[in-house]
């Protein structure tokens, strides 16, 4: 069990909304496969999000966009397989609800079910309103996602703060409203002024789940390897490192080498 956490019991959507009525804080962070994400679920966390980062921090691509619903469903299960408490959220990729909101239902039912995740994270407001109710409708929990939504990238041009502006602030306070009086069960904000994602915390039934934005929403998120200083390069102000695996490994791996080359390894301890 992790640390400040006294409740084994697996964490489901309604817990969620129990957290934010009782004034507890949310952890999550993103896991892609077995071994990390049953290291994470053990450390306590209350929710794994299984991103399309995957395509960025896994797959070496610039963007999220070549994420397939076939790729999600192989991470999530692998996610799925390791985690005994923690909430699974799994990304809908770009491309597999845009279209129409009968796609993006048959996309979302085969996700759930060739995966076993809990619930489903989609990005964007009003414009996907339709295909987040449908996919509601047929029972599945949605975790919406605003402000810098990375599967829009080529359209922002830029991965700056986003809805600094009155005009952008006030679609994205329109769109937290329709999504939660629509039943999502959280928001996820992403790199928005503090103080806007605070006013939406206040407004919404649901939980928000920040990254990027401020202290006052209701949980945080963070990608893995970027908070294990697995990554390299990629340093934005909202990212806290908790350890520097690079380094840890990279000796490691060094040191490997070394005794191997030396002959070190094995010795005959380590011989049959
Ligand atoms: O894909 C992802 O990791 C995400 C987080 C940045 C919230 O959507």
């Amino acid at each position: 069990m992790g640390y400040l956490v006294s409740d084994n019991r697996k964490v489901t959507t309604h817990r969620f909304m129990e957290m934010k009525q009782n004034g507890e804080k949310i952890s999550m962070l993103t896991s892609y496969d077995y071994t990390m994400a049953g290291i994470v679920d053990k450390a306590g966390i209350d929710a794994i999000l299984v991103g399309d980062s995957a395509s960025n921090v896994m797959a070496g691509n610039a963007t999220t966009l070549p994420m397939t619903v076939d790729y999600m469903i192989y991470h999530a299960r692998s996610v799925v397989r390791a985690v005994n408490r923690a909430l699974v959220v799994c990304d809908m990729p770009f491309g597999s609800y845009q279209v129409n909101a009968a796609e993006g239902v048959a996309n979302a039912i085969r996700i759930m079910k060739e995966s076993g995740c809990d619930a489903l994270k989609m990005e964007g407001g009003e414009e996907i309103l339709d295909t987040v109710k449908r996919i509601l409708d047929a029972g599945i929990p949605v975790m919406a996602h605003l402000g810098l939504t990375p599967q829009s990238i080529n359209k922002f041009g830029t991965y700056a703060v986003r809805a600094k502006e009155q005009a952008e602030a006030d679609k994205l306070m329109r769109d937290a409203q329709l999504l939660d009086e629509a039943g999502c069960f959280g928001i996820t904000l992403e790199k928005v002024p503090a103080q806007l994602a605070t006013e939406v915390t206040k407004m919404v039934k649901c939980p928000t789940i920040g990254i990027g934005a401020g202290n006052g929403t209701d949980g945080q998120v963070l990608v893995i390897p970027d908070m294990l200083g697995m990554t390299q390069g990629f340093s934005p102000r909202f990212l806290r490192r908790y350890a520097d695996l690079n380094t840890i490994i990279t000796d490691a791996v060094g040191h490997y080498v070394e005794d191997v080359k030396t002959g070190d390894f094995p010795n005959a301890n380590e011989s049959y």
